[in-house]
């Protein structure tokens, strides 16, 4: 990824592929223009370094030459384009094939085409490294194409932002960040011990491409690893005092910034308060993206506690086995939900979900509630 001015742009055409295509398009010029004498004409400043590649590939008889014209302010065509630097070339009865960096809507080339056809060439074509077909208003389409691409910003490779990254030797699309992160599905899941959240969310990430984010986990990573907040955690836990609420958040912030990429992410025993809640809206609404839906697996209590029972009997956890801990941590998680699910009722966010039935069962439920959103 690069970063140009306030935009970030990730990688899209390599290197290599560049100069493969460079090669096939100097091999379909050199054959269409066997025995001919052709001007290259290189619309600055875009296509220079392209230009530059590709006419060092040609070898049917040739000169080149430059002509300067500008459209572009920033991201958005603005439809007029002028002449900056003219024509000194006399290109009267050659063939002319003009060299782009890239044709978007089509408005220069045409221009270009227009100013050229005044000096009646004997031909005039054009050679463009990208198009973009969905943009393209033109009339025709150029001769010789190296990569269609869709309507999307690019850099590199000659091309520029604001005049920045023209020297970066691949091709960048602009990262469109708040399109998808809009898209994303943020899932607070909750559920009592026993619920079988631990099941149900492995399914659901692997099924919608989520990221899981315990809090737990989340801790056990930042001191382990001796993390600055983790540390800061870590001084608060030593104190025998709860970890702050700025300081979970911004151990979430962080692992959101480092997984950018997921679909969405699973908050997994967080938020459990309000103050939670509304920080983690905070959070999310910075990232341009925010919760979808808070799950909550509903299991009836004596359900839960024979379902503990036997999970104790399997695994050997003693936490499991004993019904006076059993009975407290269900009570707990009753004390934390309530507040939080009015929190995304308020919203409209909260769906309760029958955690009652085969693994199968219930997994179609959670899907057809996220369908649902
Ligand atoms: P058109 O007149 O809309 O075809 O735009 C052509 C010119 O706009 C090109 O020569 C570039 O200078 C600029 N341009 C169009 N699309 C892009 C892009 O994705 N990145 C950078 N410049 C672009
Ligand atoms: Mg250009």
């Amino acid at each position: 990824m690069v970063e140009l001015l306030d935009k970030k742009f990730t990688s899209f055409i390599t290197k290599e592929e560049i100069d493969k295509e460079i090669s096939n398009l100097a091999e379909s010029i050199n054959n269409n223009y066997a025995g001919k004498e052709v001007v290259f004409i290189a619309v600055l400043n875009g296509a220079f370094i392209f230009a530059a590649d590709l006419y060092r590939k040609i070898t049917v008889s040739s000169s080149i030459s430059f002509i300067k014209v500008q459209s572009y302010e920033g991201m958005q065509s603005t439809g007029s384009v002028h002449e900056v630097i003219g024509l000194t070339t006399d290109i009267a009865s050659k063939h002319v094939l003009i060299v782009e960096d890239i044709v978007d809507t089509g408005i220069t080339i045409e221009k270009v085409k227009t100013l050229l056809n005044l000096q009646k060439p004997a031909s005039v074509e054009v050679c463009s490294l990208l198009f973009k077909p969905e943009a393209f208003e033109g009339k025709e389409i150029p001769k010789f194409i190296g990569f269609s691409i869709p309507k999307r910003f690019v850099v590199g490779y000659g091309l520029d932002y604001n005049e920045k990254g023209r020297n970066l030797d691949e091709i960048y699309q602009l990262k469109e960040q708040n399109c998808s992160q809009n898209t994303m599905l943020n899932i607070v899941l909750f559920g009592p011990p026993g619920a079988g959240k631990g099941t149900q969310s492995e399914r659901l990430i692997e099924k919608y491409g989520l990221k899981h984010l315990s809090t737990g986990d989340i801790f056990r990573y930042n001191m382990s690893n001796d993390t600055e907040l983790g540390k800061l955690a870590k001084s608060y836990i030593d104190k025998g005092q709860l970890v702050p609420d700025e300081v979970t958040i911004q151990m979430l912030k962080d692992q959101v910034l480092q997984n950018q990429e997921a679909k969405g992410f699973i908050f997994d025993g967080f938020p459990r308060t309000n103050a939670q809640a509304e920080a983690l809206d905070q959070l999310l609404k910075e990232l341009s993206t925010e919760i979808s839906v808070m799950l909550a697996l509903e299991v009836e209590e004596n359900e839960l506690k024979n379902r503990l029972k036997k999970r104790a009997e399997v695994s050997g956890r003693a936490d499991d086995a004993d019904p006076k801990v059993i009975a407290n941590r269900i009570q707990v998680y009753k004390n934390e939900t309530e507040p939080v699910k009015a929190f995304y009722q308020k919203q409209n966010k909260f769906i309760g979900i029958d955690g009652i039935g085969t693994i199968d069962e219930i997994s179609m439920r959670l899907n057809e509630a996220i369908a649902s959103i």
